[in-house]
């Protein structure tokens, strides 16, 4: 990839693995923790969307506790775990290849940024417990913008915070509706698809794909 500026990391499913929290309560939660946080996920994710459309915004940790009580009635979880998955959703770990990509990328002086629908305070705290302090070069948050992506506001907060152009920009993100947004924004994106999943018909098609983010260090 030529003439690229900064590398932008999509936070939650892209370098922090959102489904860590259900997984560390598994005993308690019993058989479905699986089928539960991915129904929290979504939840969480449309949330952002209907907020965005209703012109009603709410951070994205007061998302994370109403999708979560949502989502704690539809699969009758024990109303007991709501703050120790909170709690467990502050300290989300990173997939296991990221950190030690991340430091390769920073030895090779690449700009490192996140750009993410998480508050500021929450992505500080997961890059903080997963190690990751001397990284990033900016953890950028939408609270800038006060709107969720896929709104072209928040992919517009890297481009004048660096003065670069759209296309200076390689953009990483699991979620392949954020690579869809990104890409129709001007971004260079990169999908990482770790699941084999299949990808979304929104007029975009990623240029790139790979299955984590090891690859990273052979295509830059
Ligand atoms: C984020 C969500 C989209 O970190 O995963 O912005």
């Amino acid at each position: 990839m030529k003439n690229i500026k900064v590398i932008i990391f999509d936070a939650y499913g892209t370098l922090f693995d959102v489904n860590s929290a259900a997984a560390k309560t598994k005993n308690k939660i019993g058989e479905k923790w699986e089928a539960f946080a991915n129904y929290w996920r979504t939840i969480q994710l449309e949330y952002t969307w209907l907020r965005t459309l209703m012109g009603r915004h709410k951070d994205f940790w007061e998302i994370t506790e109403d999708s979560l009580d949502k989502s704690m009635k539809v699969f009758n979880v024990n109303k007991l775990l709501k703050n120790e998955l909170l709690d467990l959703y502050k300290s989300l770990s990173t997939f296991p290849e990221v950190n030690q990509t991340l430091k390769e990328l920073k030895k090779k002086q690449y700009k490192l940024t996140i750009l993410s629908n998480g508050t500021p305070s929450l992505i500080r705290n997961l890059v903080k417990e997963n190690d990751l302090e001397n990284i990033f070069d900016d953890l950028l948050s939408v609270e800038e913008v006060k709107t969720y992506k896929p709104h072209p506001h928040v992919y517009n907060i890297p481009i004048k915070k660096y003065g670069i152009l759209k296309n200076e920009v390689a953009y990483l993100s699991s979620n392949t509706w954020d690579i869809s947004a990104a890409g129709n924004f001007g971004f260079k994106t990169i999908w990482v698809n770790r699941n084999n999943s299949i990808f979304d018909n929104l007029d975009f098609n990623p240029p790139m794909q790979i299955k984590n983010l090891n690859e990273l260090i052979n295509i830059l």
